[in-house]
């Protein structure tokens, strides 16, 4: 309870094995205390591509009515919806449950590269999560949570310095351990209850989201060429924090609007992009897809979202092909 109080009030990171074993299911936070933990958990996991999990409560709600009138606006009645790159999935469970409110009984779909994880005992008292290729995303060293990445603005108290050294003992650790092997020879699948080192596989997400009934959990990477199971299923896709210009080139970004594309059921179909600055403020556009495979512009949130024009000049050529249904893992 102490240990739980101080992460949630003086500002401990939690590890994820406070977070995502059962014992914490037991812990006795209010819902707001959890959330909090949830939202330094996520801001303090960055993937091996750079880009964060940063995400929070409440984050999408002018999105969410945004897409909620344009549905209602052109009559659109079932939905299949398919959010994107959803880090803790928090903003997902919000947009089903506006939907809800509104009327909607959609189908929801919730997918991002690092869906899920691996805890790994490196030696007694230490811990690492690492993602499905052993690439480590937070160490647990007797309960206090390490990043393995330095910000920018401490590089120069030695901060970098610092995160190379665990990193640096952690590719040692893993490799005499034959971390990397053991990871691939599970397959995306649970370890044995027994395994002396990969201990627990975590979905990392929200509580909330975790065994939702409503919404489907998947592993997906939006610049792979699609999986067949993803493939025109879509009414509404949204990508939020993810099509940004600092994370990625613009080729890079065209490649993955145009998987996106491939994943909308057809003209007519919605595609969501927007993107929330450091002032919190949402700036996105909502596209409508048209029979000659490129989009128009449905509507802004503030100032639109900073790939529009890419968006809007798509080629309409088809993305490469679809890969085989089967994919790493689903939930
Ligand atoms: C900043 S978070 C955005 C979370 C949420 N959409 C929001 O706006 O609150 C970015 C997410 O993108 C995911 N991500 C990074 N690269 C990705 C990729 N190539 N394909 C799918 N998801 C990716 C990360 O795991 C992370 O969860």
């Amino acid at each position: 309870m102490a240990r739980h109080w101080r992460q949630g009030v003086i500002g401990m990171i939690p590890t994820a094995k406070q977070l995502f074993l059962p014992a914490d299911s037991a812990c006795p936070e209010t819902p707001t205390v959890r959330d909090e933990m949830e939202k330094k958990f996520f801001g303090f996991i960055r993937l091996r591509n750079g880009v964060s999990k940063t995400t929070e409560i409440h984050r999408m709600a002018d999105v969410d009515r945004a897409v909620i009138a344009v549905c209602a606006r052109v009559g659109l009645a079932s939905t299949s919806v398919l959010d994107v790159a959803v880090s803790s999935g928090i903003s997902t469970c919000e947009w089903l449950e506006s939907l809800q409110e509104a009327g909607f009984h959609p189908e929801m779909t919730a997918t991002d590269l690092c869906m899920h994880a691996y805890l790994v005992r490196l030696f007694p008292g230490c811990d690492a999560l690492v993602d499905r290729e052993g690439y480590p995303l937070q160490f647990d060293f007797c309960g206090i949570a390490l990043r393995p990445w330095s910000p920018r603005r401490y590089y120069i108290l030695g901060n970098y310095f610092w995160t190379s050294c665990y990193r640096a003992l952690f590719a040692r650790i893993a490799d005499r351990l034959g971390l990397f092997e053991r990871l691939r020879a599970l397959h995306g699948h649970a370890p044995a209850p027994d395994d002396p080192v990969i201990t627990a596989k975590v979905q990392l997400v929200t509580r909330r989201l975790r065994n939702h009934k409503d919404i489907e959990l998947l592993d997906d990477d939006i610049f792979q060429p699609t999986s067949a199971s993803l493939l025109r299923r879509f009414d509404v896709v949204r990508a939020a924090n993810i099509l940004n210009l600092d994370y990625f080139s613009a080729q890079q970004l065209r490649e993955g609007v145009a998987h996106l594309r491939e994943r909308l059921t057809g003209p007519g179909a919605f595609l969501v992009i927007v993107r929330t600055e450091h002032d919190g403020f949402n700036h996105g556009s909502l596209f409508r897809l048209n029979e000659n495979r490129s989009f128009s512009l449905l509507q802004r949130v503030g100032r639109g979202s900073e790939i529009e024009d890419m968006v809007l000049t798509l080629s309409a050529a088809p993305a490469v092909p679809a890969m085989p249904a089967e994919r790493w893992c689903a939930s």
